[in-house]
């Protein structure tokens, strides 16, 4: 269909039309032509269920005829208090929760929950923000500011605000004369360094468990939690995202308790209403929040405040999905299904542009390169995305790859023969845009 949508992070001009969708069933989404292809994104890393699950559209349905919108200024909710009281239970550590409509709002929450926390207490020296380079938290200006990726930002980078950056160590491209090791305490060196010489940073801020944006970029393992000890050893804030680790999608409910990195806040999205409604949630601990009281005219309370903060729907089903992941046991699940990747680690290597295959849970990035030795990234006239896209729909699965990365997120409850079919589907495709890229 010609679309009058302007669409996300497309080039307009390089997409004459779309294809329309129009259903959706388990991990298969189907256009208007009666087409179906896997979901392999997750309908962006946020399906958990798969499309039109029963018992999550029998909680909306519910819902909406009890009450669609009360708003949290002034009142409550049921589902919004429930829910609270959810996300509090499986995140250790965590004593409030405050609700907004989307991951980049959530972060720009934890960002001023981070600064203002100083300022409550009276230290006014700590304003600065530390972030690692590359990291991903969203399109809005606080969140661009503190995840700067240079291709997806550069064009407003005088009007971001500076953070500290450090470097991240990435397992495939170390720089000259590091072993991994050596690179990983270099990088840990560098952040005490600088703790240790300027106490004015106010948080760290960083994705839990991998980058995804940035390149799927899954962390070695005592890299979190060393940060998260240099935090508290130097009194920095330490402030996770995570919007699209958390919820099962790295294997784990919370990466952070994988990472034995508890932060004093977090933020969920994504497949937090198992994908059904945009809900997202910064959560802080007792420290933080009892920083926030006293009386009205100390002006000490937290001025944010969204339309849809705190939405009954949004919350009934985030309840319900919730709830699923206890009853059907997923994390478990998950854990076991997330080995048919590494079946597939060969056979996708052996292909010739396929440099470097990073896995974890539910997540796989494979990246693509032009020079196997030289690691050098592929670039194209045409978007890689939109071979990919094409190729893809060609053998019966739904891709978006980042940059130079084909990204396979599918929902999480997704079967072991519909990921194997999703997994072989994925080979072919990369074998027929090969030819279309070099
Ligand atoms: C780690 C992370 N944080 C934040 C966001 C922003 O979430 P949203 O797109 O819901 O604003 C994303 C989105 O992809 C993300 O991957």
């Amino acid at each position: 269909m010609k679309s009058s949508v302007w669409h996300p992070n497309t080039q307009m001009k390089e997409w004459t039309s779309f294809d329309t969708i129009s259903k959706g069933k388990g991990v298969w989404l189907i256009d208007s032509n009666g087409n179906k292809i896997i979901d392999a994104v997750g309908s962006m890393w946020c399906n958990v269920w798969g499309h039109s699950n029963p018992q999550l559209v029998k909680t909306i349905t519910k819902q909406t005829k009890q009450i669609q919108h009360s708003s949290l200024f002034n009142l409550t909710n049921e589902p919004a208090e429930k829910l609270a009281k959810n996300l509090i239970k499986i995140s250790p550590g965590m004593n409030k929760v405050f609700y907004s409509d989307n991951g980049s709002s959530a972060m720009e929450i934890a960002i001023k929950m981070a600064l203002q926390y100083w300022s409550n207490i009276g230290e006014t020296k700590k304003t600065q923000i530390a972030t690692l380079e590359n990291g991903y938290h969203g399109d809005t200006f606080g969140a661009m500011s503190v995840g700067y990726v240079p291709e997806f930002f550069g064009k407003f980078k005088k009007q971001l605000f500076s953070t500290i950056q450090f470097p991240v160590p990435n397992k495939y491209r170390i720089p000259k004369g590091f072993t991994f090791l050596d690179y990983q305490n270099d990088c840990l060196e560098k952040i005490e360094k600088r703790f240790s010489k300027n106490n004015n940073i106010a948080a760290f801020i960083m994705e839990s468990g991998a980058q995804m944006a940035g390149g799927v970029i899954i962390y070695p393992k005592e890299f979190q939690k060393r940060i998260s000890k240099l935090c508290k050893k130097y009194d920095v804030l330490f402030v996770l995202d995570e919007i699209a680790t958390g919820f099962g999608r790295l294997g784990s409910m919370t990466q952070y308790q994988e990472q034995k990195s508890i932060p004093d806040i977090v933020a969920y999205g994504k497949m937090l209403t198992g994908g059904y409604m945009t809900m997202a949630a910064t959560l802080a601990n007792k420290k933080i929040y009892d920083s926030f009281s006293g009386e009205f005219y100390d002006w000490k309370h937290l001025f944010h405040g969204h339309t849809y903060t705190g939405n009954p729907i949004a919350a009934a089903v985030a309840n319900e999905n919730i709830h699923m992941y206890e009853k059907y046991n997923l994390i478990k699940k998950i854990k076991k299904t997330s080995k048919i990747f590494e079946k597939f680690y060969e056979e996708i290597k052996e292909i010739s542009i396929v440099g470097d295959i990073r896995h974890k849970g539910m997540l796989m990035g494979i990246e693509l390169v032009s020079n196997k030795k030289k690691k050098i990234p592929i670039h194209t006239k045409k978007s890689i995305n939109k071979i990919f896209f094409e190729e893809g729909k060609k053998q019966g699965i739904y891709l978006r790859t980042l940059g130079n990365i084909v990204m396979l997120v599918p929902p999480l409850s997704i079967r072991e023969n519909e990921l194997e079919m999703l997994l072989t589907r994925t080979v072919k495709t990369i074998q027929a845009a090969k030819s279309k890229i070099i």
